[in-house]
Formats: structure tokens, C-alpha cells, sequence
């Protein structure tokens, strides 16, 4: 576990799942409305902690009422909030997101009116305390001196820079990171059309780099080497994109402090940001899906043997080897509504290539799940489409 000091924005955030874009004038009707807290930084910091770390938020926090919600949210995400500037001036920032529910795509309209974290401020805290700075790429004329003290006070801790935006003076800030994390934004605001571009451009020989571009992948470039690239992973549904990019960063972070490699970080970053598009906001993301979840491995299962496999929804299912694939039934006679396996194990037949029911002899094609004989004559177990992957583990489709 390492201890993660971000130092960024907190910000509120009112989210309305909506089944379309709104139009200009429109008036339109959302089917869900969730306040959560938000913030590149915050999330990065949730995520962390997921990840088994712990974190703190170096922010700015306003005193008005929305700012209680705000430090409840961040105390629920377990990030300590230590390190909050308080001002009395200022509201707190608020992003308003319609999250589209049928392509999981958030737009944002975000509201600020709140000074950011002071070099003063940030000067009077014990950076040695930490095992990693994560700053998030704004706040420029203060930046610059938070980073030079981190450079001179920090021995082996790394510094990384999230730079969503082009912003003044922002480049400054470059030569004094060890990880700097670009967006395809901010890239293409630059003039380059794609993260090769960018990344080449760059002279920064002790910086790792890397730059995200959507559904087009990940270009990545380590310390003396070239720039690689990895594909973006398929995602289907998309539920919700909002907070993707924090959670990329979290799990480069996450992956590099692990020991990685920049490329397998990035790899990583890449499945969690893919895993987060796939579920609603950003708990519980460490929970894995049953869905997601291989049943078996091919190497498990034989011609000649069923596997009952007892999924954590209840649901109860026969595996088994027809020639080189894999039949995957529920585990349900139709004859009585009682599984296969209740009176005794499921014989097979491998020459007649059938298997029997324990409890009324009813025997089944083990191709098809139709009974040829039996009480049930002519039914069929409901049968479940798997398919086996490279490794030879076996999902659901
Ligand atoms: C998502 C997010 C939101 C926040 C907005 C700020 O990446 O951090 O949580 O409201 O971006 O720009």
C-alpha cells in the first residue's frame, strides 16, 4: 500500500441520466438524478483506494452548504481531507452532466468561482510523508513553485501530471514530472493528430509519457525508448463514461508504483478505464462482474464428465465437452424442475454421447440438450451460449 498525496480539484457533481441529448429549448425529462463527488483528482484518489492505497486530497473547499456535501463525499471515498484550503469567498464547483443512456457518453457543464490551492499552502505540508504526488494539470502560476519544492524535497517519490487542457504556461510544469498523462484535447489543441505526434515532439528525457485518444488507443513512450501504442479495449454497452480518464490514471499510477513496466501499466490503465465505461459511477469497481467472470477452464471439463458450476445469482449450470467445444445447459430437468445432479451425479454416456438425469433416468443429447428418452421425451435443457477464449477459460456471451 502507498500513501497519495493528489493535489486537484473537488468538485459537486449533479448527474441526469438522460435517453437523449438534450436540443437547445428543449425541455426534457431525466430518468435519474444522483449527486456524487467529482473532480479528475478526487476520482483518481477514489480509485486508489480501491486499489488497496491511501489517499489525500489537497483541494480547495468553500464554506458554503453545498461544501458540507462535498467533504461527506470525500469522507465516504475514505480521502482524507487534512489538506483542504479553506475559503470563505467562493462557491463550490459544480459540474452539471446529462449521462446518455444509450451510448453511456456524459456532457458537462462545469461552474467555478473558487481560488485554487496556494503555493503557501501547499508549501506547509509534509510531502516526505508520501510515496507518489499526482497533481492535476491547472492552477499555473501556482503550480510551477509547488513543483519545484516537490523536485528539491522529494528523493525517490515519483511526480506525476495529469494535462487535460491547454492552459498557460502549462509546458513549464513539463520538465519537472516524472509521468505526464495527456489528453487527445489537449493534443489536438497542440496541432498534432494523433499521440505518436505529440509524444515525438516532446523533449523530455526523464519523463515517462503518455497520451489517451479515446476509442482510437493509448500512445505511451518510457524513458529512452520509443513511442508504442495499444489499442482502446472493446466495450459493450458503454453504461457510463463519466470519470474513465481519472480512472486511467488511477490504475497507471496504481500499475507503475506495483513495479510495471510504463507499457504494462498502460495496459492495465487501459482495462480498468474500459472496465469503469461498463458499470455506473466509480464504486465498487474492484468487484468483479459476475458476468465478466470465465465459469471454467476448458482443461477442467472431459467428454466423459459433467462440471456443475454454482453461480453466485443462484443459478446453477452443467459444463461439458462436446467434441472440441463446450455445451453449457442449466442445471434443470424439465421433467420435474429439479437439477440433473439431485439424486446423484450426472452419468455420461461418451460413446452414446448423452447424459442422464439422478433423479427419473431422463437422458439428454449432450450436442443439443434434447431428452431422447425418458419421461421428458422430446424436451430440451435450456442451453446457454459460452464462448472460450484464448486462454481456454470459458464466459458467458
Ligand atoms: C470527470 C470529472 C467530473 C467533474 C469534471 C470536472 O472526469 O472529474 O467528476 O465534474 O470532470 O471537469
Amino acid at each position: 500500500m502507498s500513501k497519495i498525496l493528489g493535489i486537484g480539484n473537488a468538485v459537486l457533481d449533479i448527474i441526469l441520466t438522460v435517453d437523449h441529448h438534450p436540443e437547445e429549448d428543449e425541455e426534457l425529462r431525466a430518468q435519474n438524478k444522483q449527486i456524487a463527488t467529482g473532480g479528475n483528482v478526487n476520482n483518481t484518489l477514489y480509485v486508489l483506494n480501491q486499489l488497496g492505497h491511501s489517499s489525500d486530497i489537497c483541494t480547495t473547499i468553500a464554506a458554503d452548504s453545498e461544501s458540507k456535501q462535498l467533504l461527506s463525499g470525500l469522507k465516504e471515498r475514505n480521502i482524507s481531507t487534512e489538506h483542504t484550503q479553506k475559503f470563505i469567498k467562493g462557491r463550490t464547483p459544480s459540474s452539471y452532466v446529462t449521462l446518455n443512456a444509450q451510448n453511456g457518453h456524459r456532457t458537462i457543464v462545469h461552474y467555478r468561482d473558487l481560488p485554487e490551492v496556494s503555493f503557501d499552502f501547499f508549501a506547509k505540508i509534509e510531502i516526505e510523508e508520501y510515496d507518489w504526488l499526482h497533481f492535476e494539470g491547472r492552477n499555473t502560476t501556482q503550480l510551477p513553485g509547488m513543483l519545484n519544492i516537490a523536485k528539491t524535497f522529494l528523493t525517490h517519490q515519483p511526480i506525476s501530471l495529469e494535462v487535460e487542457k491547454p492552459r498557460d504556461g502549462i509546458e513549464t510544469l513539463f520538465p519537472n514530472v516524472n509521468l505526464i498523462i495527456f489528453s487527445h484535447h489537449y493534443a489536438k489543441a497542440k496541432g498534432f493528430s494523433d499521440g505518436q505526434a505529440l509524444l515525438e515532439s516532446l523533449e523530455l528525457p526523464n519523463a515517462n509519457t503518455v497520451c489517451t485518444w479515446g476509442s482510437d488507443g493509448v500512445w505511451f513512450k518510457a524513458i529512452n525508448s520509443d513511442v508504442e501504442h495499444i489499442n482502446a479495449e472493446k466495450v459493450s454497452p458503454v453504461i457510463d463514461t463519466l470519470g474513465a480518464g481519472d480512472t486511467f490514471n488511477a490504475g497507471l499510477i496504481h500499475s507503475l508504483i506495483s513495479k510495471h513496466s510504463l507499457k504494462e501499466a498502460v495496459i492495465y490503465a487501459n482495462k480498468l478505464a474500459a472496465k469503469k465505461c461498463q458499470q455506473p459511477g466509480l464504486d465498487n469497481l474492484m468487484a468483479e462482474q459476475e458476468s465478466n467472470k470465465a465459469l471454467a477452464n476448458i482443461k477442467q471439463l472431459s467428454n466423459a464428465k459433467t462440471m456443475v458450476v454454482n453461480r453466485d445469482s443462484g443459478q446453477s449450470l452443467v459444463l461439458i465437452k462436446y467434441e472440441e467445444s463446450v455445451r453449457c445447459y442449466v442445471n434443470n430437468c424439465p421433467h420435474q424442475d429439479v437439477p440433473l445432479d439431485e439424486a446423484y451425479k450426472i452419468d455420461v454416456n461418451p460413446f452414446e454421447k448423452t447424459m442422464k438425469c439422478s433423479v427419473h433416468d431422463a437422458y439428454f443429447n449432450i450436442e443439443d440438450g434434447v431428452c431422447i428418452d425418458g419421461p421428458c421425451w422430446d424436451e430440451s435443457l435450456q442451453s446457454i451460449d459460452v464462448k472460450v477464449d484464448e486462454n481456454g477459460d470459458i464466459f458467458i456471451v
